[in-house]
C-alpha cells in the first residue's frame, strides 16, 4: 500500500460530526476547518499525520524512502465522493439531444421507446466485456475530475439478465480501479412494454436472482409518471425489504406523485432528485434520517428546474449533490461541475456543496473512513489548482484539480 509524504499543503477538511459516519446538517455544514499550511504523510494508504507548519519551521528532512509531493501551498481537500451516476452504459443519445433542443420534453421522449429504453437496447446488445471497458475508462476520467469513490447504478438491463450483466460488469471494473466503486441495482428504472408482465417479473424473479449474487446491494427504482408508479415502487420495495436489501428512489424528478413521504416512512437510505418536490415534502425529507441528494446537471442539461438546495438545508436536511452521469439527463462525468451548478442554482456556499459532495455522500455510502482530511482516515485527497478551496465551486468548464490521490496513490 503506497506512503507518501505531502509537504506543503494548505489543508481543508469538513469538521467531524458528533457521531460517526452521521452526516452535517446546518450549521455544521456551512464551514470547512482550515488546519493552515501542513505536511501531511500518508502510511498504508491511510493519513498518519497531519502536522501545521509555523511559520518559522526549517524545510523538514525528507522522509527516506517514501516520495514526496510540494503542495506548494495550494487547497487540500477530500477526495470528492460521487453518489449517485449511472456511467454504466453503452450506445449515444446524441441525436435524441437534437429532438430535445427543438422542444420534446425528456418524459416524451422516454414514452415513444428513445431515452432510457434507447440506452436500454444498446446495453443489451454489449457484451460484459464492452461494458466493463467503457465504464473503466469513464471512472478514469471521473477520478481526473476529483471523484475517489462513486457510485454507479445498473438499470438499462431491465432482464434478470441483462441487470446482472451491468452489475458484473461494474463488479469487473471496480476490481480493475484504483479508486472505490459502489453498485447500485437499479431494477425498476423504466417500464419496458416489450416485456408482458415486466413489473411483476422485475419483483418476483430478478430482485431475487440479483440479491443472491450481491446480498445486501442497495436498490433503487424511478418513480415518475411513464416509469414507475407509487404502487408499481410499493410492491417492488417490499420484496426488496423482505430480501434484506436497502433502498433509494428516484422521486420527485418531473412529478411529484407521494414517493418521498413513502421513503422517509420506509426508512430509505436517499431520495434522489427532487426538482418538483412539494415544501411540504421537502421540510419532511429534511427532518428525517433519509438524505436528500440533488442533481443539478439534470437542471442546467435539460430544462432550468431545479431543486430547493437553500430551502432544504434551511428545514435541517441532510443534503448531498452528485454528477448523475448518464448519457441523456447528466452527461457530465464530473462532480466539479455539480458543485459548481449547485452554487448558482441551489443556492449552497462553496462550503455546503464541498460538504454535500465528500463527508455526506461517504456517509450515505456507508463509509466512515473517507469524506474528511483526518489521521487515520483514508488517503483520499484531492490538490487544486488554487490556495482558495472556493475554487472547486468558483471554476467553470475545467475542474480546478491538480492532484489526486487514492489510497495513498498519486494517480494524476
Ligand atoms: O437520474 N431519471 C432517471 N434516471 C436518470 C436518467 C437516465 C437516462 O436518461 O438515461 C436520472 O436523471
Amino acid at each position: 500500500m503506497p506512503s507518501l509524504s505531502i509537504r506543503n499543503a494548505h489543508v481543508y477538511t469538513p469538521k467531524a460530526p458528533a457521531k460517526p459516519g452521521q452526516p452535517l446538517r446546518a450549521p455544521h455544514n456551512d464551514e470547512l476547518t482550515d488546519l493552515g499550511l501542513c505536511d501531511v504523510v500518508i502510511d498504508e494508504g491511510l493519513i498518519s499525520s497531519i502536522k501545521p507548519l509555523k511559520p518559522t519551521s526549517k524545510p523538514r528532512k525528507p522522509r527516506e524512502n517514501i516520495p514526496e509531493l510540494d503542495a506548494k501551498g495550494l487547497a487540500l481537500l477530500p477526495g470528492l465522493v460521487d453518489c449517485h451516476t449511472h456511467a454504466c452504459f453503452a450506445g449515444s443519445r446524441l441525436g435524441e439531444w437534437d429532438d430535445k433542443r427543438k422542444g420534446v420534453p425528456y418524459l416524451d421522449i422516454l414514452k415513444r421507446g428513445g431515452g432510457i429504453m434507447s440506452t436500454v437496447r444498446a446495453v443489451r446488445d454489449a457484451s460484459q466485456q464492452t461494458l466493463t471497458d467503457l465504464l473503466l475508462e469513464r471512472l478514469h476520467t471521473m477520478l481526473r475530475c476529483g471523484s475517489t469513490t462513486i457510485e454507479v447504478k445498473s438499470g438499462y438491463g431491465l432482464s434478470t439478465e441483462a441487470e446482472l450483466k451491468m452489475l458484473r460488469a461494474i463488479r469487473d471494473a471496480a476490481d480493475r480501479f484504483p479508486g472505490t466503486v459502489v453498485p447500485t441495482a437499479l431494477l425498476a428504472h423504466a417500464i419496458d412494454e416489450t416485456q408482458p408482465g415486466f413489473v411483476g417479473r422485475t419483483t418476483r424473479e430478478t430482485l431475487p436472482a440479483v440479491a443472491a449474487e450481491f446480498p445486501g446491494i442497495t436498490v433503487d427504482a424511478f418513480c415518475e409518471k411513464g416509469a414507475w408508479s407509487l404502487e408499481q415502487c410499493a410492491l417492488y420495495y417490499e420484496r426488496a425489504r423482505a430480501l434484506n436489501l436497502p433502498a433509494r428512489v428516484h422521486a420527485d424528478q418531473f412529478n411529484s406523485l407521494g414517493m418521498t413521504p413513502a421513503a422517509v416512512r420506509l426508512g430509505f437510505k436517499s431520495v434522489d432528485h427532487l426538482e418538483a418536490s412539494t415544501p411540504e415534502d421537502l421540510a419532511l425529507l429534511a427532518q428525517s434520517t433519509t438524505m436528500g441528494v440533488m442533481l443539478p446537471i439534470c437542471g442546467l442539461h435539460l430544462d432550468n428546474r431545479y431543486a430547493r438546495g437553500r430551502k432544504f438545508l434551511q428545514a435541517g436536511g441532510a443534503l448531498c449533490i452528485a454528477s448523475n452521469f448518464n448519457p441523456g439527463s447528466a452527461p457530465s462525468p464530473s462532480l466539479c461541475e455539480a458543485i459548481a451548478t449547485s452554487t448558482r442554482h441551489l443556492g449552497l456556499s462553496p462550503a455546503e456543496a464541498i460538504v454535500a459532495s465528500t463527508h455526506n455522500p461517504a456517509c450515505l455510502l456507508g463509509f466512515k473512513d473517507r469524506g474528511r482530511v483526518e489521521e487515520g482516515l483514508r488517503a483520499d485527497l484531492i490538490i487544486l489548482s488554487d490556495p482558495d478551496p472556493r475554487a472547486l465551486a468558483f471554476q467553470l468548464g475545467l475542474p480546478p484539480i491538480k492532484h489526486v490521490i487514492t489510497k495513498g496513490e498519486v494517480v494524476k
